[in-house]
């Protein structure tokens, strides 16, 4: 019998990548590219998502190259995305209408607000498991639908479409204007605060409170199932799974079993616990979105603990402080001092996402003294990761009553020593990465391929797994307690700095 191949690709928020997989879940081949981050005014974010969509075409024809194959020996190809980012294209051009809104702009703060009224944030918890807050994707489409001229009747007309990056990229691979289908999945689509948890429909009452016509959605389907073929490059292969990016890694990591956790370090972190088939609504600070959804099973949903800011912490350090020349020089830099001399960086660069959603917090660095040297400062940046990693396990642990026992790990931070191992010591449980960190793309690889019958299910899945490195915890509790105190007090001081 023939090897079976998948290929994956993954948008995501400063670079597109496709990995090209075979039947054991192995890396075949990449190819990645960069796309522009435009910053049209402080705290707005945008990406050209014409752009986007040809470093996506660009990357699938590398990595098939690359592998040696053609399309033909493709026998599924996956997706998963940067979640939340934000497209309005002409369903007769295929034209974008505006640049894509991009998850870290806080343009739709005020816009939130005022659609919370006296209910504030928690207006649309109970239907959707999230928070009003300008991450999601349904202010930014309103802020579109009112501020793009004639916008609005266009898209009640249903001459404009709707979509996150997922729903683009379908779209286009599989002919846009020519037949294109017009779909999200469930996980995606629960980061819009359109959707109803319960339902996995969109939210009638919702959908008239934010004014967003009904006319312009993709139709909810599961993440993993035949949506369409592609043409173009990859004519021909079965266009089969989507998930949001961090719901793609705690696929891809194999935590298919409720309690199971995974902590994702890019851009910001996110840290995934599986809750089951039952939404968990959260008390604590976190959010409850749809972790997958396998065809026609019962969907499977997570507590979600989001936070914005912590590899690109180290980019600031790098790019706006230049204390640093490149990311891997942050380690041996901290591990040159035995602490942080007592100077703590809280990164609220775009205010606090989880467990506090408070748009008001700016980043702040405190416990300075004529001590502390840069060195000092490289290890608290480090350690910001890893307290607010803490601040969302503390959460989780309220919110569900369960007490993680291992924290699997991945992304590019995972990399670095002194991170992983600050992170168990704070943690107090054993820190692992697996074998394959391109846990992201292997995760919407998984689901394409159980679409498409290359693997026969989880069960398989999980045997493909392996540890690669693990760090056990190491600091007395005493001075875990004390050092978190002081994390929480610098916290504090980032509150309520804006407005
Ligand atoms: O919710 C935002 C997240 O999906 C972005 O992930 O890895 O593209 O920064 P990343």
């Amino acid at each position: 019998m023939m090897d079976s191949f998948v290929a994956a690709i993954d948008q995501g928020t400063t670079s597109s990548r496709c990995i090209v997989f075979d039947q054991h879940g192995a890396i075949v081949a990449v190819d990645q590219r960069e796309h522009r981050q435009i910053f049209p005014r402080p705290g707005w974010v945008e990406h050209d998502a014409a752009e986007i969509w040809s470093t996506v075409r660009a990357v699938v024809a590398g990595a098939i190259d690359r592998a040696g194959l053609t399309a033909d020996r493709i026998s599924a190809l996956g997706i998963t995305n940067q979640r939340e980012t934000t497209v309005l294209w002409e369903r007769a051009t295929g034209r974008p209408v505006h640049h894509a809104i991009v998850w870290q702009d806080t343009r739709t703060a005020a816009l939130c607000a005022e659609l919370g009224g006296a209910d504030g944030q928690d207006r649309f918890r109970e239907a959707t498991g999230l928070p009003l807050a300008s991450y999601f994707s349904g202010p930014k489409a309103a802020w579109l639908l009112d501020e793009v001229p004639g916008l609005r009747a266009r898209a009640e007309a249903g001459e404009i479409a709707f979509g996150t990056i997922d729903s683009w990229l379908i779209w286009n691979l599989t002919g846009g204007t020519e037949g294109g289908v017009h779909v999200t999945d469930v996980t995606n689509a629960s980061r819009t605060l359109l959707m109803n948890l319960r339902t996995l429909q969109w939210d009638p009452e919702i959908l008239d409170a934010m004014r967003i016509p009904r006319a312009m959605l993709p139709e909810i389907r599961s993440s993993a199932e035949v949506y369409g073929t592609a043409v173009g490059p990859v004519a021909g292969v079965p266009v089969a799974s989507a998930l949001g990016d961090q719901q793609a890694a705690i696929f891809g990591q194999a935590c298919y079993e409720p309690g199971t956790a995974k902590n994702t370090y890019g851009t910001g972190s996110f840290l995934l616990l599986n809750t089951g088939e039952r939404p968990v609504p959260s008390r604590h600070g976190l959010i409850t979105t749809v972790g997958y959804r396998i065809g026609e099973q019962a969907p499977v949903y997570c507590l979600e603990g989001s936070i914005a800011i912590t590899g690109a912490l180290v980019q600031w350090f790098r790019d706006q402080l230049g204390i640093i020349r490149s990311a891997e020089e942050i380690e041996p830099l901290a591990a040159s001092v035995a602490d942080n001399g007592g100077a703590y960086v809280v990164p609220a660069f775009s205010g606090l996402y989880a467990p506090y959603w408070r748009a008001d917090a700016r980043g702040v660095i405190t416990g300075l003294t004529r001590y502390v040297t840069k060195a000092h400062l490289a290890r608290a940046v480090l350690e910001a990761t890893s307290w607010q990693t803490r601040e969302v396990v503390d959460a989780m642990h309220e919110d569900s009553g369960v007490r993680i026992s291992t924290l699997k790990v991945d992304g590019g931070m995972t990399v670095n020593q002194l991170l992983m191992q600050h992170q168990a010591d704070v943690l107090g449980v054993p820190v692992i990465r697996p074998k394959v960190a391109e846990t992201t793309c292997l995760g919407a690889a998984y689901a394409a391929g159980l679409a498409t019958g290359v693997w026969s299910g989880t069960d398989e899945l999980t045997t493909h797994w392996q540890r690669d490195a693990e760090w056990t915890p190491g600091m007395a509790e005493d001075v875990r307690e004390r050092e978190y105190g002081r994390w929480r007090k610098a916290v504090e001081r980032s509150l309520g700095w804006e407005g």
